[in-house]
């Protein structure tokens, strides 16, 4: 199995509103230091967090209208990462400060997340043919998260993957009142079906046993979405009202992951729950941190691990989709999804 972290696509990185006007934050993506802007217009880039000067992170320093003052010096640059200015020069000194130029990196802004583009250096220009982070039809662009829990997994964004799309593990590390227990599992079968760059559990009934969905009334249908490089984007709907839960990894470094775990609704009435729905999510995703931090007690041995049938078999298509996007990238073409209209079974 391919363990590479994918290049060439979009990484939610950070919330929007964990970036105001005039403010700059540091963060890791795949061993790189970036540092995030957002101009008093609200325009938002990204650099990376270096000074080529002598290597201080800009993230220390400050924002001076729309550049990026560096701490040491106070050389200033700009959202395209080019140097626009050093003070220390003097008179008939002519240095031509925008030759200085740092690495900047594609950043867009959709439904409340920032997303960094990793490109790849050997490979950089196909920007174009690279999967666009899913929308919520139904909430457009702007919509915001409303109840919002993160987590730093101490893994590889593989394990990360997969843990988050595991069928089997619910009722044993997701034991809560609030969720089903090992004691009230069925056989469930669900269709499956590819969608650009991802596959799709498609639209139907959640099972009885998961009492999570009895909180929204009437008879919910859920459709679950997995993109790579590690998106998915579950849409539930009851009658004309909509719930989206959003989940994005992105990896800091080999065995470090950031986990965005995000909810979003147009039920207005559903804001009397959320103290209690932000707890729920906190609770869920720390199970899930504290299934992690024990598979690593195991992993560090190094054990071959299995995938078996049917209930790693999503496992199993997300190494796929993640071989052919490398292939694909490497041979300069377009993008062949693998996975083919699939039913799935397992008990939980
Ligand atoms: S280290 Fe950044 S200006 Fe000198
Ligand atoms: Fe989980």
């Amino acid at each position: 199995m391919n363990t590479d972290i994918l290049h060439n696509v979009w990484y939610g990185s950070l919330l929007s509103q964990e970036l105001g006007k005039g403010q700059l934050k540091s963060l890791v993506l795949n061993g790189e230091p970036v540092v995030l802007a957002r101009t008093q217009e609200g325009l938002v880039y990204a650099l990376k967090d270096i000074c080529p000067h002598r290597g201080i992170p800009f993230s220390f320093g400050r924002m001076v209208g729309d550049q990026i003052e560096c701490p040491y010096h106070g050389w200033k640059f700009n959202s395209g990462g080019v140097c626009t200015e050093i003070p220390s020069l003097c008179s008939g000194q002519d240095l031509d400060s925008t030759k200085i130029k740092v690495k900047k990196y594609p950043v867009m802004e959709k439904q409340g997340v920032i997303w960094i583009y990793l490109s790849d250096k050997k490979n950089p220009d196909v920007e174009s043919l690279t999967p666009e982070p899913p929308l919520m039809a139904a909430l457009g662009l702007d919509a915001k998260p409303q109840v919002i829990a993160e987590a730093v997994f101490k893994c590889h964004i593989d394990h990360a993957v997969i843990g988050l799309m595991d069928p089997a593990h619910g009722p044993y590390v997701h034991k809560s009142v609030f969720w089903r227990s090992e004691k009230t599992t069925y056989e469930k079968s669900k269709n499956f079906g590819p969608v650009p760059f991802g596959f799709q559990m498609l639209r139907h009934q959640p099972s009885k046993n998961s009492k999570a969905y009895k909180i929204l009334g009437g008879q919910p249908t859920t459709e679950i979405t997995f993109q790579i490089p590690g998106v998915r984007l579950e849409h539930i709907q009851v009658g004309k009202r909509n719930v989206y839960s959003l989940t994005i990894l992105s990896p800091m470094g080999p065995m470090q992951t950031k986990v965005y775990s995000l909810l979003y609704w147009d039920m207005p009435w559903l804001v009397i729950a959320k103290p209690l729905i932000q707890a729920f999510a906190d609770r869920f995703l720390q199970q899930d941190v504290q299934a992690v931090d024990r598979q690593q007690v195991g992993l560090q041995y190094d054990p071959s691990l299995m995938l078996i049938k049917d209930a790693d078999t999503q496992a199993k298509w997300y190494y796929a989709l993640k071989s052919e996007w490398i292939k694909a990238s490497l041979e300069g073409r377009q993008f062949q999804n693998p996975i083919q209209p699939t039913e799935l079974r397992w008990r939980s």
